[in-house]
């Protein structure tokens, strides 16, 4: 996979981007909330549809090509029933494996999230940079490639966790997650080497920033964190343009889920505290 990827695909259709575009924000579970936040602030007029493939979650368990199948089978589905003008997979697990299969296979720009390893490079003084992901993320050949492109003078330390994406759902539907859980996940981050010390984490999963201010306090140390939710956001105001002044802003985004079963009562009131009020289920079990 070529590392071009990362600037996304410009399909013909966006060089007159819709007025008033409907974009799909697309993740296993939870965590591309964490995009959507920051999408939806660039474009408030924009109609959101933000969709999770929670019968698939989590995505970092699944192997290669049971997720390439997963991920264009329900993107089928979605299409079909949103008609978006532009698709946001706020996954890593699925950009950097998937986005040649969509693109191949549909004619909208797709725009992805991949691990934030040239920004982490650039920013580090110790040159130790932690990647924190799934452990999909952290296997992929395009990870390698961008630590082989972006990141060769550092020392990259990989972390593949497999439950902390979980918890950060947890989280959100207000279930008690220890703290000893998330310190025990993020430990391998900090690497002392040398006389150095890591300075920059990386966060390669977009569950994680969910739980950003509990990992800063349970750091051992100061380090700086990278939520790509920004970048994400700037690199779909290029493909749309800015929101025109004065227009009024879209009513609240849907939300899609794949199975439904997380759904209780306190996941729902958060989900309209962040703007989902109105919550559908488009159920597509996942086969074994
Ligand atoms: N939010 C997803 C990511 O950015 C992954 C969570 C999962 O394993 O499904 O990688």
């Amino acid at each position: 996979m070529s590392l071009d990827l990362l600037a996304g695909t410009v399909h013909a259709a966006l060089t007159l981007p819709p007025a008033r575009p409907t974009i799909l924000v697309f993740d296993s579970g939870l965590g591309g909330l964490t995009v959507l936040a920051q999408a939806s602030r660039a474009r408030p007029d924009a109609r959101f549809v933000y969709a999770a493939d929670d019968a698939g979650f989590p995505y970092g368990r699944l192997d290669e090509a049971q997720l390439v199948a997963r991920v264009l089978a329900v993107m089928e589905r979605l299409v079909a029933r949103c008609r978006p003008d532009l698709v946001v997979i706020a996954c890593n697990t699925a950009s950097t494996l998937v986005l040649p299969a969509l693109r191949a296979r549909f004619a909208i720009p797709f725009i992805g999230t991949v691990p934030a390893i040239k920004p982490a490079a650039e920013l580090t003084r110790s040159g130790l940079i932690s990647v924190l992901a799934t452990p999909g993320t952290v296997a992929r050949d395009y990870t390698r490639e961008l630590i082989a492109s972006y990141a060769a003078g550092c020392e990259v330390t990989l972390v593949g966790s497999s439950r902390l994406a979980g918890l950060a759902e947890a989280v959100l539907r207000g279930e008690p997650v220890d703290d000893g859980a998330i310190a025990a996940e993020i430990a391998p981050c900090f690497v002392e080497a040398g006389g150095a010390r890591t300075d920059v984490i990386t966060l390669a999963c977009t569950h994680y920033p969910l739980l950003l201010e509990r990992m800063k306090r349970l750091a051992p140390w100061d380090v700086t964190w990278i939520d790509p939710a920004p970048a994400i956001a700037r690199r779909m105001t290029q493909l749309l343009g800015q929101a025109p002044p004065a227009r009024a802003p879209a009513s609240d985004a849907p939300a899609i889920f794949t199975g439904g079963a997380g759904m209780t009562g306190p996941l729902r009131i958060a989900l309209a505290g962040l703007g989902l009020a109105e919550v559908m289920v488009e159920p597509m079990p996942l086969a074994n």
